[in-house]
């Protein structure tokens, strides 16, 4: 699940969800839009934003505004296997497969008029889709940002390195935990460290050959507890590459490995900060390589998905009766509907989120607010409610609603680190 797209946890006005909509009010709280990568701003895209930062913390339930960033899995299916990622442990997911061209094609043509931005890789390792340079060239040559989330071991060739850079790609985050492969290999099981570094290397020299600056490759570091050693060693190998680095936490299943949270997640929100409702359901779309579209990134198996877009447009799944139910989750417990069954019900999003509102009804203040939830707790909900293959006939459970699937430690508590994507 990537978070790299979109990760900053947005402070925005505490809103009234039944507060009708004026563009003066639209216009009194705007916020900067984005500026991913590559990406064209239109005023139709600048517009659209708005819209969608608006809707969202008015919590409307049918939204005018389409998402502003878009997750898509080329291909679903690994060639590692990652114990703590939901793909590599053999969960129960989508069934692997790769995403139709021409759904592809008219997805972009709805969406590339309000998009800013295209993330290719959520459940799967987009590279081993030889046409992901053609997917991006689609997106590239429509103004779009483009990132890539991969491993990069697969085996590339001069021509392959080429494509990509000449694709228009802006991003390619490398996910590479280690310096060394005895200690890569404990958390990207299959993986191979120095086909990587190679990999790096090949594509640096293909923006070289071709004058290109971009994609910017970012050796992206995973910190745990066998790796948190080799940081420094792994930074210094990436500076001599040429490239940049950056590290986050990394989620396990199970008890938080860094309850002191001397680590960063990707998804951070500090004490004091409003809360906001999830920006996914109305700010960003995930797509599978089936054409299921998922609520959010955390979403693994088809039954949790909202829609499909073989057969409907993407819009009609926006404001499908599922996507409207999840928003409804915002407005009002998730009990008092009568479904804790779908993903976002229980959630931890949803939970912190009518928290916080609680607090507030009750007296408190956004300052004073300190909730017991974190990514951690996001992660291992996501993961325990997602099946293992061989139970995939089994219903789908309501999820571990409130209790994180590990109690988080009361140090872990006291630091309140939650998930405010
Ligand atoms: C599920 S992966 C799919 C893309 C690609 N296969 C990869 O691993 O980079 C999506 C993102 O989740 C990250 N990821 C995987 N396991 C993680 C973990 N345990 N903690 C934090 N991020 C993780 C990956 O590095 C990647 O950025
Ligand atoms: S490389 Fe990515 S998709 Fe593959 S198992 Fe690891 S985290 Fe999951």
């Amino acid at each position: 699940m990537s978070g790299s797209a979109c990760s900053a946890s947005a402070v925005g006005r505490e809103a009234s969800a039944s507060e009708p909509f004026s563009f003066r009010t639209l216009y009194r709280q705007r916020q900067t839009t984005p500026n991913f990568e590559g990406a064209r701003l239109t005023l139709r895209r600048r517009v659209n934003f708005q819209v969608a930062r608006f809707q969202r913390l008015r919590r409307h339930v049918r939204v005018a505004a389409l998402p502003y960033v878009l997750t898509v899995d080329p291909l679903n299916g690994c060639n590692l296997h990652c114990p703590h990622c939901m793909t590599g442990a053999g969960k129960h997911g989508h069934d692997v497969t790769t995403l139709p061209r021409a759904l592809y094609a008219r997805l972009l043509d709805e969406l590339a008029p309000t998009l800013l931005l295209v993330e290719f890789g959520n459940w799967g390792e987009p590279l081993l889709d030889r046409r992901l340079p053609d997917l991006i060239e689609a997106a590239s040559a429509r103004g779009l940002g483009t990132i890539v989330a991969t491993h990069l071991s697969v085996p590339l060739d001069d021509a392959q390195a080429r494509a990509l850079v000449a694709s228009g790609l802006n991003v390619l985050g490398v996910a590479l935990d280690g310096a060394r492969q005895e200690t890569y290999e404990q958390y990207r099981v299959g993986g191979r460290l120095e086909l990587v570094v190679e990999n790096i290397a090949r594509i640096t020299r293909a923006k070289r050959r071709l004058h290109s600056t971009t994609p910017r490759i970012v050796w992206s570091y995973h910190v745990f507890a066998h790796n948190e050693h080799e940081i420094e060693e792994a930074r210094a190998r990436a500076a001599a590459l040429g490239v940049d680095f950056a590290f986050s936490k990394g989620f396990v299943t199970g008890p938080d490995w860094d309850p002191e949270g001397r680590f960063p997640f990707i998804f951070e929100a500090r004490d004091g900060e409003q809360v906001e409702p999830c920006s996914f359901l109305w700010e960003r779309a995930v797509v599978s390589a089936d054409g299921g579209v998922a609520p959010c990134l955390g979403a693994f198996s088809p039954e949790d998905d909202c829609g499909r877009l073989d057969g409907h447009t993407f819009r009609e799944v926006w404001n499908g009766a599922r996507f409207k139910e999840a928003r409804r989750f915002y407005r009002a417990a998730p009990e008092s509907l009568g479904s804790p069954e779908p993903l976002c019900a229980g959630c931890p999003q949803t939970v912190l989120f009518g928290d916080y509102r609680a607090h507030l009804a009750g007296g408190g203040t956004t300052a004073s607010f300190a909730p017991g939830l974190t990514a951690h707790d996001g992660w291992n909900y996501f993961f325990h409610r997602a099946r293992p293959r061989r139970l995939r006939d089994e219903p789908v459970s309501a999820g571990a609603r409130r209790v994180p699937v590990s109690a988080p430690s009361p140090a872990a508590a006291s630091l309140a680190r939650r998930m405010v994507s």
